[in-house]
Parts: structure tokens; sequence; C-alpha cells
């Protein structure tokens, strides 16, 4: 089986916001598997912020991209050559080999997908990573409690709208987003059954999330980091926690990005303010996929994607991550 793929190579590190520049479409063979090893014809391609952060040539909590070579990155496919017995042709896998339409690898380093009645691409999204990272943030970095005022901000995405759903299922007596248009606030209300959204663009985010939330907050899940971070520790209520989920207005690109200058509040008001990341909690893949799958199953949680066609478009669906496009939920590319 002679199999070709294209794929997104990183050509160069942008300084600032990405562009299309920093990117190119290439095409490559695709060997046949070898002993223990499985070809996989990819179906959906997942662009997440995480990525513009791993271009920079910086340390962090994972090593950046290299420069000539394929974008990292999540996928989901269907293995179509085997020489893994428990990975038989026509299995539904998750890697993480990222930008190309097609790969060869060793069948360990997949992730067997269970079926959960749900289109491949749900397994970027809701029940992929960012389902499970706001599962993680709302459940056991930061709970929710019962009666909470809860906090979302990126509400219309594809973290934010589930971590605001499940912070309902948690008991939250009120959930508020924010989002950077009121078109994305509409449906973050009318899709995913927030009692409020502002846009952030539109006046101070303090004086909206006043507004929209008059008594205060006890919960904040944090996707931005920045403006809306010192307006929730300004309008928090005293023992509220704060799940750091995200910092996207700040500091993706390398630039300093927003001060966060309220945090000396948080010591009065006996704040718990926690980062982190989704993969510390691996161990609880199961747990999530058994939870947030029966809440989608019977239609408790809903979601929403924003689908790209073809490789092509994949840059365009990656950088409109960033430049408050009208994209709602998760984006993948279809492939
Ligand atoms: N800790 C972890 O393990 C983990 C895992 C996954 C994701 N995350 C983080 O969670 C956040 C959300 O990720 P996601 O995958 O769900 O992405 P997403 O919300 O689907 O897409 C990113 C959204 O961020 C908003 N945005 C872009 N620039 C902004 C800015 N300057 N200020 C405020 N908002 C801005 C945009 O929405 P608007 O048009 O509404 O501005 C955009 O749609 C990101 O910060 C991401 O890095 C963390």
């Amino acid at each position: 089986m002679t199999l070709t793929s294209r794929e997104i190579h990183l050509v160069r590190r942008p300084a600032g916001a990405a562009t299309p520049d920093d990117f190119a479409l290439r095409e490559a063979e695709v060997r046949d598997p070898a002993e223990g090893e499985v070809t996989v014809r990819n179906s959906f391609l997942s662009v997440d912020p995480y990525m513009r952060g791993r271009m920079n040539d910086v340390k962090s909590y994972v090593p950046p991209f290299e420069l000539g070579k394929v974008m990292q990155g999540g996928a989901v496919g269907r293995v179509v050559a085997s020489r893994d017995p428990a990975f038989p042709e026509g299995a539904l896998v998750a890697s993480g080999y990222g930008w190309r339409e097609a790969f060869t690898a060793k069948a360990a380093s997949l992730q067997p997908l269970p079926d959960l009645g749900v289109s491949d691409s749900a397994h970027l999204g809701v029940l992929g990573m960012p389902g499970m990272t706001a599962w993680a943030g709302v459940t056991l970095v930061a709970p929710v409690q019962e009666g909470d005022v809860a906090f979302v901000s990126a509400a219309s995405g594809a973290v934010g709208s589930i971590a605001g759903q499940l912070a309902r299922v948690l008991g939250a007596s009120r959930v508020v987003g924010s989002a950077g248009a009121e078109e994305k606030c509409r449906a973050v209300e009318s899709d995913f059954g927030f009692d409020a959204c502002f846009s952030y663009r539109d006046g101070s985010p303090l004086h909206r999330l006043r507004e929209a939330a008059p008594d205060g907050i006890d919960h904040y899940f944090d996707n931005v980091g920045g403006a809306q971070l010192n307006a929730a520790l300004v309008h928090a209520r005293n023992h509220g926690r704060f799940a750091l989920c995200g910092s996207i207005s700040s500091g993706y690109d390398g630039s300093a990005g927003e001060p966060v200058t309220a945090l000396g509040l948080a010591v009065g008001k006996r704040l718990m303010l926690k980062g982190f990341i989704v993969s510390d909690f691996t161990d609880q893949q199961q747990r999530f996929w058994d939870e947030v799958g029966s809440l989608v199953a019977d239609k408790t949680v809903t979601y929403r994607e924003t689908v790209f066609d073809g490789i092509q478009t994949m840059t365009e669906a990656f950088l409109g991550l960033f430049a408050g496009g009208g994209q709602i939920g998760k984006v993948v590319v279809a492939v």
C-alpha cells in the first residue's frame, strides 16, 4: 500500500502573532507498518491555543515545536493497516502526531477510543482533551460547590462552553460567561444554558462582570488571564475558588501581556487559586469518559463544533483562535 499524506510544517518561529508564512504545506510518503506498528488515516485534526506557546523556542511544561517538522497535536483517525492485533483495521484512535492526513507509528503510542455514541470529532472536543480540561477544573482542581456563582471566560470556546455547563451540573446557582462578541454571547446563553454572558470587548470587564453577577462570584474558571482575571479577583466573594486553566490574553505570543495587578486581594478574601495542566489527570481518563459521556448522551451537556474542511485550512483554523473570529465550540479540521 502506498499512501501519501499532506502535512503542515512549522517553517518559522513567529515574533508576536503567528501568520500564514510561519507554516508550509508539504507532501510525504507514509511507510508501511513494521511489527507492532499501525498506519492511521486521520479524520479530524485539532487546533488548540497551547500550540502557539509551543511555537516559541522557550522552556515550558512541554518542549517547543521543531522547525522544519510537522506541527504536533491531537488528531483522531482510523487504523488502515495494522501489524498489532490489539489495533485492528477500522479501530478508532487518538494520536498526538499532529497536522497530517496519515502516518505510521507504534501502536502503543496511540490511544484506543471507546464507542461513546458520538462523532469522531467529539473525541477532540467535549469528550477529548478540552472537555477533560473543563471537567478536571471544576471537579478536581477547584471544585464547584452547591450554590456557587460561577464565572467562565472564553465561554463560547471548547473548554469554556463545557466548564460552564458542568458548573451548573455541580450545583452552581448562577453561571456567567464572557466572550469576544455579543453574537457569541447569545450562543453561550441559548446553546450552553449560561444565565448571562457579556462581551469583554464592550466596556470594562469589571463593570460588565458586576452587571452580570451583582452579588459577586464564588468560582472562576480562567481561560484568559489579564484584565478578566483582575476583574474576577476584584469581584470575588470571600473563600472564592479559581481554576487557572489558561491565559490566552497574556503572553502566548511571547509578549508580556496584560498585567494582573489585583492579586493582593486574594489574601484578605482567602481565595484559592490553582493552576493546572490536564495531563496531570491522565489516570482519571475513564472516570471522565463515564461521567461526561453520560451527560452528553442524555443531552444534559451540549456541545458545538466549528469544522474547517481540508488540511489546507489548518492555518486559518488555528489563527482564528487568537483573532476573535466567529468560531463557536471546539475548532477542528476535517481531513
Ligand atoms: N490547562 C490546560 O491543561 C489547558 C488545556 C486546554 C486548554 N487550555 C487553555 O484553555 C483556554 C481555552 O482553550 P480552548 O481550547 O477552549 O480554546 P477556545 O476557547 O476554543 O479558543 C480560544 C478562544 O480564546 C478567546 N481569545 C483569544 N484571544 C483572546 C484575548 N486576547 N482575550 C480574551 N479571549 C481571547 C477567543 O474567543 P473570543 O472571541 O470569545 O475572544 C477564542 O475563540 C486557553 O487559554 C487554553 O490555552 C488549558
